[in-house]
């Protein structure tokens, strides 16, 4: 069997940490009197803490000193932690482990692409971080997603050719990255926001080993 890399997203993907990410960036907003929707925040999915701070400002046409800028990305953060810190094994998303033990049984390789700088303590707390290969995270890139850079240095470090990649993502942003970088786009989760993707489950319960078998063998 050959040797595919295979590529996770974190939040929304492996774990449900998107409501967090939803809940934190929603009071964050009202609390400087902008309304923040739903649909705004599925354009804040894979994009970096910054830029996301950027365009709710940008949305209710606020502009902030750079301290106060600073001031109110710890303030979101703070509040991402304090969800993050009561998480457990439970919030891992359902059947997650059955696609990570079967790419390990297969001796695939399988790397983390995500924008998050929380993303190695994340998966030490869900106790998943021994099943990846080679971590890459908003600590390690220059551009962020719907660049390529993420997903172009995990096929690097897992030295496998970013054409025999395949990527797992919840966002456009990310999807939009996956194949800029030429790779195998899967979204997971609704088909009209990720039409772009190659292909598209719900979640990894509708994935199945078939499937899979196909990705490496393909
Ligand atoms: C992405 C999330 O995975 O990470 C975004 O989809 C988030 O919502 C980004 O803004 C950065 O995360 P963090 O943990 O560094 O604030
Ligand atoms: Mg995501």
């Amino acid at each position: 069997m050959s040797k595919k890399g295979f590529i996770f997203d974190l939040d929304g993907v492996i774990v449900d940490t998107a409501k967090y990410h939803f809940l934190a960036w929603r009071n964050l907003a009202n609390s400087l009197g902008i309304d923040f929707t739903k649909e705004q925040n599925e354009q804040l999915k894979g994009v970096s803490r910054i830029k996301s701070l950027e365009k709710i400002l940008n949305w209710g046409n606020k502009t902030v000193s750079e301290s106060e800028f600073e001031r109110l990305l710890v303030e979101k953060n703070e509040e991402y932690l304090s969800y993050i810190s009561k998480m457990d094994d439970s919030e891992i998303l359902p059947d997650t482990n059955k696609v990570l033990d079967y790419l390990i049984e297969n001796q695939q390789g399988i790397a983390l692409g995500s924008a998050s700088k929380n993303a190695v303590p994340i998966l030490e707390k869900i106790h998943l971080l021994q099943k990846f290969e080679c971590i890459v995270d908003g600590n390690s890139v220059i551009k962020g997603k719907p660049d390529p850079e993420v997903f172009l240095k995990a096929a690097e470090g897992l030295k496998i050719r970013p054409s025999d990649c395949i990527v797992f993502e919840d966002s456009i942003a990310g999807i939009q990255a996956a194949n800029a970088a030429n790779m195998v786009s899967i979204g997971i989760g609704e088909q009209d926001v990720l039409h772009e993707a190659d292909h598209v489950f719900k979640d990894f319960t509708e994935i199945s080993i078939d499937f899979l078998n196909q990705l490496v063998t393909n």
